[in-house]
Order: C-alpha cells, then sequence, then structure tokens
C-alpha cells in the first residue's frame, strides 16, 4: 500500500487542488497480478459453468464505455436516479448535517455532485472519500470536483469496496454516511450481499448513515433492453473485459470469437451478462499460468444485475441493523433510494 499527496509544484490554484487531494492506492499493479485479482480469475475460469467478477470491467476503456452506457436512452437506470437525487439530495442534507461522505464505486461521481450542491448550499461542511477499483478515473474524477468545489477535501482510496472499508480512518465530522448507489448492489448474489451488509453494519458507528440507491423489478422487455442496446455500447463493455484480461494477465483471448449476450432470468429476478464462445477454442494467460478450454456456445458468466422488490430490500437491510428511514422513488417505481441508519 502506498499513500501519497499529489506532486505540489504546480501554479498556486493547482496547489489549493493538490493540497485538499489524498490518493490511497490499496491495489499495487504487481500485487493485482500475484494475489487476490488472480485467485478470483483462475477460480471463476476453471469451474463450470464459469463466470468472472464484474470489477474487471472497469480499466480506463471500461469506465468510459460504463460512461456512454449511462447515457444511453435505452439505459433507465442512470436518468431515474439522478431524478430521485435531484428531487431529495436536499432531504438527505437536511437529515444528515455535515458528514463525511464515503462513496463505493464512485465512478466519475456525477451524480455525487447533486448529493455535494445540496450540502453546500445549506452550508454544511464535507469530506468525500470516494473508492473505487478503476484507479484512472478515480483520480481524474477526483481531481475535477476539486477544481469545481473550492472548499472540499478529497481522500480517494484505490481498490476493492471490501479493502477500502477496512482503510476508513475514523471521522472528524459529526457523522459518516456511505453512499452505495448506481445499482451496484444488484452485482452481489445474496451470500455476497449479506457479507457486504454486515461490512457495512461493523463499519459504522451507531447513528451513522448508508445511502442505497437499487433497481426495481419492472417488465423484462424494458430491462432486457438497458443490456442490449441498439448501438451495441453494453456488447462493447462486455468483450472489454477480455481486453482487460489479456492485459493485465498475458492472456491471448481473441475478442472476435466471443459475443456478448444478456437476459433476464425471472426466477432469480436477475439479468444475467455473458460472453459465448463463437467456437471451440483454448485460450491462455500466461502471468496465471492457466490454460483454459471453451466449447462452441460455452459462457462465461460476466455480471448479474438483480432486480429488487423494495420490502425485500428494506427487510434484509433492518436484519443487519441498517433501518431504512426513508425510502424515495420515481413515479414508475423503477428505482428507489433508501436512506437507512445503523441502529443498536
Ligand atoms: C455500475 S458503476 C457505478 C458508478 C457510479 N457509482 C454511478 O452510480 O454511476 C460501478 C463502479 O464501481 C466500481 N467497482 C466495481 N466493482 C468494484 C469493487 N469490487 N470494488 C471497488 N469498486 C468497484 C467500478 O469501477 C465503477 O466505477
Amino acid at each position: 500500500m502506498t499513500l501519497f499527496h499529489a506532486a505540489s509544484n504546480k501554479v498556486s490554484s493547482q496547489n489549493t487542488v493538490e493540497t485538499r487531494l489524498k490518493i490511497q492506492r490499496l491495489l499495487e499493479p504487481t500485487l493485482v497480478v500475484s494475489l487476490s485479482a488472480g485467485s478470483d480469475v483462475i477460480k471463476g475460469l476453471t469451474q463450470t459453468p464459469k463466470f468472472l467478477p464484474p470489477r474487471y470491467f472497469y480499466d480506463d476503456f471500461g469506465s468510459e464505455l460504463f460512461e456512454q452506457i449511462c447515457a444511453l436512452s435505452e439505459y433507465y437506470l442512470t436518468r431515474t436516479e439522478t431524478a430521485i437525487l435531484q428531487q431529495y439530495a436536499g432531504e438527505i442534507a437536511q437529515i444528515t448535517g455535515s458528514c463525511e461522505l464515503v462513496e463505493l464505486g464512485s465512478g466519475s461521481s456525477t451524480k455525487t455532485r447533486i448529493l455535494l450542491d445540496a450540502y453546500y448550499q445549506f452550508g454544511y461542511s464535507l469530506r468525500y472519500v470516494p473508492i473505487d477499483v478503476s484507479a484512472g478515473m478515480l483520480e481524474s474524477s477526483a481531481r475535477h470536483l476539486l477544481t469545481d468545489y473550492p472548499t472540499l477535501q478529497v481522500h480517494a482510496l484505490a481498490g476493492t469496496y471490501e479493502m477500502a472499508l477496512t482503510h476508513l480512518e475514523p471521522t472528524q465530522f459529526p457523522t459518516r454516511m456511505i453512499c452505495f448507489i448506481g445499482s451496484s448492489l444488484g452485482n452481489l448474489n445474496p451470500q455476497e450481499c449479506d457479507v457486504f451488509f454486515s461490512q457495512i453494519t461493523n463499519t459504522l458507528e451507531v447513528g451513522e448513515y448508508f445511502l442505497l440507491g437499487v433497481d426495481l423489478q419492472k417488465p423484462k422487455h424494458l430491462l432486457e433492453a438497458a443490456y442490449n442496446d441498439s448501438q451495441g455500447v453494453t456488447a462493447a463493455f462486455n468483450i472489454n473485459m477480455l481486453q482487460h484480461l489479456n492485459r493485465q494477465f498475458e492472456g491471448d483471448f481473441d475478442t472476435t470469437q466471443f459475443e456478448h449476450w444478456a437476459f433476464y432470468n425471472e426466477t432469480e429476478n436477475q439479468i444475467e451478462m455473458h460472453l459465448r464462445s463463437l467456437r471451440s477454442q483454448t485460450v491462455q494467460l500466461r502471468s496465471l499460468n492457466l490454460n483454459v478450454h471453451f466449447e462452441a456456445g460455452e459462457t462465461i458468466l460476466t455480471e448479474i444485475s438483480r432486480k429488487f422488490e423494495i420490502n425485500f430490500i428494506q427487510q434484509e437491510l433492518k436484519a443487519k441493523g441498517l433501518v431504512p428511514q426513508t425510502v424515495w422513488t420515481d413515479p414508475n417505481q423503477w428505482f428507489a433510494l433508501l436512506l437507512c441508519q445503523l441502529q443498536p
């Protein structure tokens, strides 16, 4: 792990940004190869059926593609959650007051700006702690925020949710809010979700907050359109995971020999995104010392995106002591934002 304050030999307006920015890298590239990242790839590609953790979508190019997905007309999630935040960010700020805002999977922090604006409007001071596995996107978003919000302090953590939550320092602010928006909870299966909620509970002090954005159940055609957009951006995002693995693990995936496949599994209430092998082939990941054989038509599950019922998710949260104080939704009830408070 390294900790550094970005270099400060620039002009004075830049200095202000540099002194307000702290970046902590929890994943060193060399460690990524030799430790946790490699082992999850080996595990996923040696099981039947094969799977890969969705965090491998997010190299720099994957993060850019995700931003393009957010702007697609079929991808209702971002605009719906944005509208909810625009309507209720003021209420959120009034409930928590001045706080340390920790965001898991912050990406471009675009929606976070709505929250920051609301806190500043009420004159509340803030410290922002974005956490993301995509280090390039994390740093560039932090710098843009610091330029646009001249009194903001940012302590960015580059790493996985699990690692970063264990590296949070005690807050100097009256309270803390961990924010997990963008429907990312849906990427966790029920067991992972259970472990994740326990980690949130263990990280927060009693009385502190958890803001969660979840996608809700809706007609299948709307869901399937969102993950099979007409411009093929989601397909490119899915395929890019193989490029990422090629780079990171000296792989030789031929990306022209896999195709994107996404559908709604109505039994599990989840979108499943797969990569399907177009022929019988063997792929090598040299730095992992791994050869993987694919039959023609065989798939790798790259993401689930669970779609929730509000009552169900409220019960799950309550069972962990994360008691929903307010639940906001949109007129179609497509998406929900839950503000929970940790109770003893
Ligand atoms: C679906 S995007 C959401 C981005 C943003 N929060 C939003 O609402 O638009 C998920 C983000 O989480 C990051 N991410 C995915 N898995 C992660 C993990 N296990 N640990 C940390 N960050 C992760 C990705 O790099 C990406 O920026």
